[in-house]
């Protein structure tokens, strides 16, 4: 049997990150200059139901069932296979490659178990639909943060832009007239559980003003929605600069995420913010196709460790 392979990409937020844990919208788009990949091949002088997994990247290799229960990789298998209802399997070898940065907002947990899932299912010759995989993608989310609005997992498998609010179908969203996002990386590795963690304290201890912070984050989603649907891409900068500052009141910036944010407005971009959990990852700033090389060379001398542009569009290539 030849070996089968499913991808899955990076994403961004681009707006509504931290509200929409706590009931307000977000949207989020894909970002496909960076991938996680999953391998399989079978293993016939292999154990029956043995799984080797190999990921280079974090020094992987090992039988599926040595890892700790915790472990998102365990897990990922474990419930895939409750998910098609099986026990034993024929052996295997899975390789799991990623160009997506770890703990940076990109969505590499969610992206590697949407190429896990999908490429397990699809050996065993049960396929799960994107519904399925998004939903044990969203268990193996909260492995990595706790207590995740499901976001990341529903825009890594729909590959599309989507707005979304908790406990709502999902929607795509229109993007008639496509635009250029910058993304900026601190190189600062920052876990989105603490960051959400300190939210939902500062929330607990002063509910009035966070969720007055939450509501406006709200409206700036809402209006940059609209602008987006309506082909009128270029005006959300204001809604992006804005938000940035608006997660800066709740404590989620940082001095590093604030200098590339100014770093790229200076150089002409017309909106920049933080985007994912904050206190490091990556920023992201809208820019015009002949300003774009002027934000980067921008955001690499204000000490960003690297740089991605992608274009928002309806359909990823
Ligand atoms: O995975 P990140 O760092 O892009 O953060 C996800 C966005 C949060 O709103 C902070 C958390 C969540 O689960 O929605």
């Amino acid at each position: 049997m030849p070996a089968l392979s499913a991808s899955a990409p990076g994403k961004i937020i681009l707006l509504g990150e931290h509200a929409v844990v706590h009931g307000r919208p977000a949207i989020a788009v894909p970002v496909t200059q960076v991938q996680a990949k999953a391998i399989i091949q079978a293993n016939p002088s292999g154990e029956r139901g043995s799984i080797q997994i190999v990921a280079p990247a974090i020094g992987l290799d090992a039988e599926y069932h040595t890892l700790e229960d915790q472990h998102p990789l365990r897990a990922t298998i474990q419930l895939t296979l409750q998910a098609l209802q099986l026990t034993r399997v024929p052996a295997c070898t899975l390789r799991i490659t990623s160009t997506i940065p770890v703990a940076s907002g990109l969505g590499s947990g969610a992206a590697v178990a949407v190429a896990v899932i999908r490429v397990l299912s699809t050996f065993l010759g049960k396929p799960l639909n994107d519904q399925q995989v998004s939903s044990l993608a969203f268990e193996i989310e909260k492995i990595h943060h706790g207590t995740p609005s499901g976001i990341d997992n529903s825009v890594v498998t729909l590959n599309k832009p989507i707005y979304f609010l908790r406990g709502h179908p999902i929607e795509t969203l229109q993007v008639p007239r496509r635009f250029m996002l910058v993304i900026g990386n601190t190189g600062i590795a920052s876990p989105t559980s603490l960051t959400v963690q300190d939210v939902h304290v500062a929330w607990q201890e002063n509910p009035n003003r966070v969720d007055a912070i939450f509501d406006e984050i709200a409206h700036n989603t809402q209006q940059a929605r609209t602008r987006i649907e309506t082909g009128d891409p270029d005006s959300i900068g204001p809604f992006l600069s804005r938000t940035h500052h608006l997660l800066s009141e709740l404590g989620v910036s940082c001095n590093e995420l604030d200098y590339l944010v100014q770093a790229a407005l200076n150089a002409g971009a017309s909106g920049a913010k933080l985007s994912g959990g904050g206190r490091g990852g990556n920023m992201i700033a809208l820019v015009s196709s002949d300003k774009a090389n002027l934000v980067i060379q921008a955001l690499l001398e204000a000490g960003a460790a690297s740089t991605i542009s992608t274009i928002v569009r309806q359909h990823s290539t």
